[in-house]
């Protein structure tokens, strides 16, 4: 079986990228022994928005330390580069000439990232699923462990791959979406019906995992909640708690059940300062691994290694697109 994920490497990955997708990374690495792994930094994705060159370049380092030092370990998952496998691209141009503008443009993420771009919306934007799909389809892919906003980009990518097997003979696998049950859409600490973005404009909003410890503190302290004042896990009638028991259970492993009992009869205070101290360890963990990994010679070794074993298995599928669709003289 083979498991494959990827994060775009703008800004600093959020506490809900952690625990919608990072974290399950890791698990699934440590619960699946048999499986192959590849986790990528998804640096073409990153430019269908305009990027400065050296924030790129920083981030795109910084997002592979983050890896290793949230738990992923190299000697079970391969982790590389995107644009450094050629294929990704390729299989990218392929993909755009078998699937429809109509239904590239239904992606609600198109709709929304559009909506805020304006004029200026790069024809990367509209075509960026395809790309998605071919890092998908480039490796046999069985499962895509991802956050709940990347669902659709899955499932168009189960389209793309049965549409082409269905045109050129079996050549795709078709890959299943994994989003876990709880934490697969973390909220913005200050508006619970907002995803939290590491784009948002409002840095209360999100905690980053290189945040300052005393900062991070301080945004769960000042979280917004509600006025009824019982710790207590209801979506509809307190989104804004509930976004912070899943946080909580998340660092825990505690159940809703579990921590509206630890709680009953304190209030959000407690609560709070309980869940700001949980936050600041697991970052202070995060954050010490981070500092030893990202000057490393190491690190390098590492997104080489995943770069030539991504690459080895992406050259020989192109082969056999190009060999299927009539491309090329072989
Ligand atoms: P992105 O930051 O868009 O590259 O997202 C990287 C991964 O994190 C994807 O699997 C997303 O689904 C996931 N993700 C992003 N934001 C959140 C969030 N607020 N809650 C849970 N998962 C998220
Ligand atoms: N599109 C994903 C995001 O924005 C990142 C991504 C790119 C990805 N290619 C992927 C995720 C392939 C899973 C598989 O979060």
């Amino acid at each position: 079986m083979r498991i494959l994920s990827g994060i775009q490497p703008t800004n600093v990955p959020t506490l809900g990228n952690y625990i919608g997708a990072i974290k399950n990374f890791v698990k699934m690495q440590n619960e699946n022994q048999d499986a192959d792994i590849l986790v990528f930094v998804a640096d073409l994705h990153s430019i269908t928005v305009p990027r400065d060159r050296k924030d790129i370049k920083k981030n795109i380092r910084s997002l592979a330390a983050l890896y290793l030092a949230s738990g992923l370990d190299p000697n079970r998952t391969h982790i590389f580069i995107q644009s450094e496998v050629h294929e990704h691209a390729e299989l990218g141009w392929v993909l755009e000439c078998n699937s429809y503008i109509g239904e590239m443009e239904r992606m609600i993420q198109f709709k929304e990232k559009s909506a805020k771009e304006g004029a200026s919306v790069t024809t990367g934007l509209l075509t960026y699923p395809c790309l998605m799909a071919a890092d998908i389809l480039l490796y046999d892919t069985n499962l895509v462990p991802v956050g709940e906003d990347q669902k659709q980009h899955v499932e168009i990518t189960r389209d793309i791959a049965i549409r082409f097997n269905n045109k050129y003979g079996e050549t795709f696998v078709v890959p299943e979406p994994m989003i876990q049950k709880s934490g697969a859409r973390i909220m913005s600490l200050q508006d619970p019906l907002k995803k939290m973005s590491k784009s948002d404009p409002n840095p209360k909003g999100y905690i980053t995992l290189l945040d300052d410890i005393n900062e991070a503190k301080n945004k769960i302290k000042r979280a917004v909640t509600d006025s009824i004042g019982i710790v207590k896990y209801d979506t509809v009638n307190q989104p804004a708690v509930s976004n912070l028991m899943t946080i909580y259970s998340s660092f825990t492993n505690m159940s809703f059940d579990e921590i509206e009992n630890k709680y009953s009869g304190l209030g959000y205070k407690e609560f709070k300062e309980d869940l700001s101290e949980i936050v600041a360890n697991e970052l202070t963990k995060i954050q010490t691994k981070y500092n030893e990994i990202i000057n490393s010679n190491e690190l390098d070794k590492i997104l080489d290694e995943g770069r030539d074993y991504a690459s080895r298995i992406a050259y020989k599928k192109m082969a056999k697109v190009y060999k299927r669709i009539g491309l090329g003289r072989y």
